[in-house]
């Protein structure tokens, strides 16, 4: 087999919000090379988050070039291609031309928030919650597609006449990366609609009608680990299968090995996303958590609950490219460590409302508790306790909903190298936190899948083997903790968008 003679290696894309990335990860687990491009985002109005397909594409194939440049593994080495994609983001193309006909709408983007709004209101919550595992919000990508189909000018008469095409990123990849032959998403991707149906396993018809979406525009769904189909020889001369794509959420849950029911992980990208398994079962969330396909692997699906905070990372650029305070994220460790404590002052980053568990689309973002001492590392500080304030939340969250204590959490992703908010975070929970070997562990999910379906790897005990465990941060017993989150929950009252989404 492809393992035993250790000649090749699967490709890994992580095409995600901030950055895509190509990977190439060996038999053990291993990435022996990597390439990743910044992706460019536009706000054209407040809450708004575009970007463009066209581009996104473009930086996609060129990492996945100057990686079997870099390593001098090219496509006859290559046995699989995964993929792991930013969910939820909206693409529109013509069928016709490939072309997008607008830009995607970003999952981060709130300008569909009346649409959701206009879904409660019409009593629509419980019936929504039931069928997909989630709650009406813009985040999801059903109220982008109606708004794509009522904003631009002639896409509804496209769409019904059947000449547009609607993806999420993974289906915008694999559409252009097969020669346009392959018009595919699969479950986990499909359950951050809000029209499928991830107890039918099907897009649902009672919600396109709702949301006035012709069936025609979607792509067919699968399973995560399978042939996708080939990327095109103009791309790859060797056309190694695309045979793994999952969300990037559930391709990290997957490449912790969060197989059983309880596992959990926690990703610090450009948003944070926690993830438990729980398997065969639906679990429906009485705080604030959306229930969602874990897996879609080995012909049965796992749920999961997921707590989604939309800005983690990303406040990090905010302090870098728009406040300019920092010229490197990776500083930001060093500055926060160099203050005792936050001396009362907080980082709310509501930029484009709140999400898990508040989901409150109104609130803003804030800074409160600023004196005349007040500097950057204050900021600083404020920046980074504010991702490990938002993990607690939901990570409280999900314990309640699922009636478990968690004894550790599994960790990864860019911001889960600094070293200060993986130890707030441990003494914040009173549990370790267990950083695994890569943080890259979503490439390796998208991997995993790829892997699985060609018999790269044999099976989940052989992916066991490959999952390491790096470093643990322990707890440590430390008073003002309380204080601390006695404070956070003060502020995030403060920045609610309307007096009645006032907080404890
Ligand atoms: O739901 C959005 C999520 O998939 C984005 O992930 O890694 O780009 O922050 P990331």
């Amino acid at each position: 087999s492809a393992c035993a003679t250790g000649s090749s290696y699967i490709m890994a894309l992580d095409c995600g919000t901030t950055s895509v990335r190509a990977s190439i990860i060996d038999q053990y687990g291993c990435i022996v090379a990597a390439a990743s491009r910044a992706v460019k985002t536009s706000y054209p109005h407040p809450g708004w988050v575009e970007q463009d397909p066209t581009e996104i594409l473009a930086s996609q194939l060129a990492v996945m070039i100057e990686v079997q440049f870099k390593s001098g593994i090219h496509s006859d080495g290559i046995a699989a291609v995964g993929i792991s994609n930013q969910r939820e983001t909206t693409v529109v193309w013509e069928r016709d031309s490939a072309q997008p006909i607008c830009n995607a709408i970003v999952w981060q983007c709130r300008r569909t928030a009346p649409i959701a709004e206009a879904l409660k209101e019409h009593g629509m919550e419980d019936m929504i919650r039931k069928k997909t595992g989630l709650r009406p919000d813009a985040y999801f990508s059903a109220t982008k597609i109606a708004w794509i189909l009522e904003n631009v000018s002639g896409a509804r008469e496209a769409a019904e006449a059947g000449q547009l095409m609607f993806g999420t990123i993974d289906t915008w990849l694999i559409y252009n990366l097969t020669g346009g032959k392959v018009f595919a998403t699969e479950y986990t991707n499909a359950s951050r609609t809000m029209l499928f149906n991830i107890h039918t396993l099907d897009w649902d018809d009672e919600l396109l009608r709702i949301m006035d979406i012709p069936r025609c525009m979607l792509p067919d769904v699968r399973w995560s680990a399978g042939e996708f189909g080939r990327v095109c020889s103009d791309i790859m001369t060797h056309t190694p299968p695309i045979a793994g794509v999952a969300g990037d959420q559930q391709a990290s849950l997957f490449g912790h090995c969060c197989f059983a029911p309880g596992q959990t992980k926690n990703t610090y990208g450009t948003g944070c996303f926690m993830l438990m398994n729980t398997g065969e079962q639906v679990v429906e969330s009485n705080h604030g958590l959306v229930s969602t396909i874990g897996i879609a692997q080995g012909g049965s699906v796992s749920y999961a609950l997921e707590g989604s905070i939309f800005h983690a990372g990303s406040v990090m650029q905010w302090l870098r490219d728009r406040l300019q305070i920092i010229s490197d994220v990776a500083d930001t460790e060093m500055i926060a460590r160099s203050r005792q404590s936050n001396d009362g002052c907080y980082l709310v980053p509501a930029f484009t409302g709140l999400g898990a568990p508040w989901w409150d689309p109104d609130a803003r973002a804030l800074i409160w508790g600023l004196t005349s001492a007040s500097d950057r590392a204050c900021l600083v500080r404020a920046a980074c306790e504010s991702m490990a304030y938002q993990s607690y939340d939901v990570l409280r969250a999900m314990e309640a909903d699922a009636d478990i204590r968690l004894s550790s959490l599994s960790v990864d992703g860019a911001a889960s190298r600094n070293g200060f908010i993986m130890q707030f975070q441990a003494d914040l929970l009173g549990i370790p936190i267990v950083r695994s070997e890569s943080i890259e562990t979503t490439s390796l999910g998208a991997a995993f899948l790829a892997g699985l379906a060609v018999g790269y790897w044999e099976d989940r005990e052989e992916l066991e083997q490959s999952c390491g465990a790096s470093k643990r941060f322990e707890p440590k017993a430390d008073e003002s903790r309380a204080r601390d989150l006695a404070g956070w929950h003060a502020a995030v009252a403060k920045a609610a968008g309307s007096p009645d989404g006032a907080r404890e």
